[in-house]
């Protein structure tokens, strides 16, 4: 095919579903970078038209009145638009309008997590059937190139772990309860005021947007599908300002991590807070950043860091996609298969996951507690790596326990949690957390 000169080319047409943070990012990068963006994408890029859902929205960008919508068919329909950019985020009515999109033989960017993880499967294999792409880079990670990295430049390697600090509200609240010290309510409070955390942030400080991100990370990884419900949870809210400040004692941070590792015959993929050593990469990942550590058998450990969220961060990641979909479009077809999905690991239960583990007790300050406790392990076969005597309340006549274990299997250390509440001598299990690396 000859070379088309910038300029000359027939312009893509391109509808955007949604106009708020991402969205507006987008049409600011579009329209102020749209003659470089026109010489990389081998022609003009043309907004044709918007969907949003209220016309009179004060806006942060001011597109042409003639191109805002509330009618998705003006999108969806349009003659004009030959790719569909969806920044609506949500499972509905998102899923609808990029199936519709798809089946159109449109081509489709979107930066929807939700509905990356739950139906990209689907979605990818309607894209293969109808020979459109689809594009999905700010699903994870914002700017950060991971999607790319995996489906593309990783090819050659078979890929051993995934690891990810994929929810800048959560980094930026565990950031500043070691920095600071304070306890989570605080520091979440703290990330509401200045706009980090949502007004309800369960979705965060849960783990379920890192868990969406991991599924889709893993599944890119690992070529088999991953769910959200494959991915074990939890948050950080039971997270105490102590927690922080024996790990910075013994050497470590804490961090939500997002974990995808492939095992003989299996993968796991969780998220949890894990203690990490301090000279870890990714221990040192603070604020809002977000970062994610591959390992593959050909290169070796990688990092990727950057800004996992933001207009202009996530529109980098949004406006590639739709250049390399106008790529594909001149070029006749997707210039780069969709993954193929054929391994068929199973994702192991988190009851089989072998790690080790932080324990945080309070006990009696008396002759014996500790081997009581030693023996409620052993029976686990949890074998203790080091144990120290943190703040003693003479009041209280208890003090405080930090155990450090081995290796041991996650349902023998939940036994051993539930045999440990019931000891005279333990007043409380304060806390425990993973410990990775
Ligand atoms: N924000 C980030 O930093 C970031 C980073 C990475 C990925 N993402 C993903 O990007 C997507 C968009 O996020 P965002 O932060 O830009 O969301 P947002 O600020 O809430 O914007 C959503 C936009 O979609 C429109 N919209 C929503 N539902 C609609 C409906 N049913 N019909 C018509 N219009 C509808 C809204 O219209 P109105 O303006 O009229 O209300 C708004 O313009 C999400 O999937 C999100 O997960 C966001």
């Amino acid at each position: 095919m000859a070379r088309q000169r910038p300029g000359r080319a027939k312009s893509i047409g391109l509808g955007i579903l949604g106009l708020g943070v991402v969205g507006g990012g987008v049409y600011r990068a579009l329209s102020q970078k749209a003659a470089v963006l026109a010489e990389r994408a081998g022609g003009p890029l043309t907004v044709e038209a918007i969907l949003v859902r209220d016309l009179k929205k004060g806006r942060a960008v001011q597109p042409p009145p003639r191109l805002l919508t509330t009618d998705p068919k003006d999108v969806l329909g349009n003659p004009r638009v030959d790719v569909v950019v969806e920044l609506l985020g949500g499972e509905q009515p998102a899923l609808e309008y990029i199936q519709e999109a798809l089946r159109s033989g449109r081509h489709v960017v979107t930066a929807n997590k939700d509905v990356l993880a739950k139906h990209g499967a689907q979605l990818l294999a309607l894209g293969r059937e109808r020979d459109v792409g689809l594009q999905f880079e700010a699903s994870v990670g914002g700017g950060i190139p991971i999607i790319g990295s995996l489906l593309h430049d990783l090819l050659a390697n078979n890929l051993t772990a995934v690891y990810g600090i994929i929810n800048g509200t959560t980094n930026y609240i565990l950031t500043k309860m070691a920095r600071e010290g304070l306890d989570f309510a605080p520091a979440l409070k703290q990330a509401q005021d200045l706009g980090y955390a949502e007004a309800d942030p369960s979705h965060d400080i849960q783990g379920t947007d890192a868990a969406y991100k991991l599924a889709i990370l893993a599944t890119l990884a690992f070529h088999t599908q991953v769910r959200p419900e494959d991915v074990y949870r939890e948050g950080i809210e039971r997270l105490a300002s102590r927690d922080f400040r024996y790990a910075q004692e013994l050497g470590y941070a804490i961090k939500l991590l997002a974990i995808a590792k492939a095992e003989e015959g299996a993968i796991q993929a969780r998220v949890h807070p894990v203690f990490l050593p301090q000279d870890y990469p990714l221990a040192k990942v603070d604020g809002v950043f977000n970062a994610v550590q591959v390992e593959g058998d050909l290169v070796g450990p990688l990092l990727f860091q950057g800004q996992g969220a933001g207009a202009l961060p996530t529109a980098s990641a949004v406006v590639a996609d739709i250049i390399h979909a106008a790529k594909d479009i001149r070029q006749g077809g997707p210039a780069t298969p969709l993954p193929l999905l054929n391994d068929s690991r199973p994702v192991r239960p988190m009851a089989e996951v072998r790690t080790r583990y932080y324990l945080r007790l309070s006990v009696s300050d008396q002759p014996g507690v500790l081997a009581q406790i030693a023996q409620v392990l052993g029976e686990q076969q949890i074998s203790i790596a080091s144990v120290i005597q943190k703040e003693v309340y003479e009041e209280a006549q208890t003090a405080e326990l930090v155990i450090m274990t081995h290796k041991a299997r996650e349902d023998a250390f939940q036994e051993a949690l539930r045999r440990l509440a019931l000891l005279s001598v333990v007043s409380e299990v304060g806390n425990y957390v993973r410990v990775e690396g």
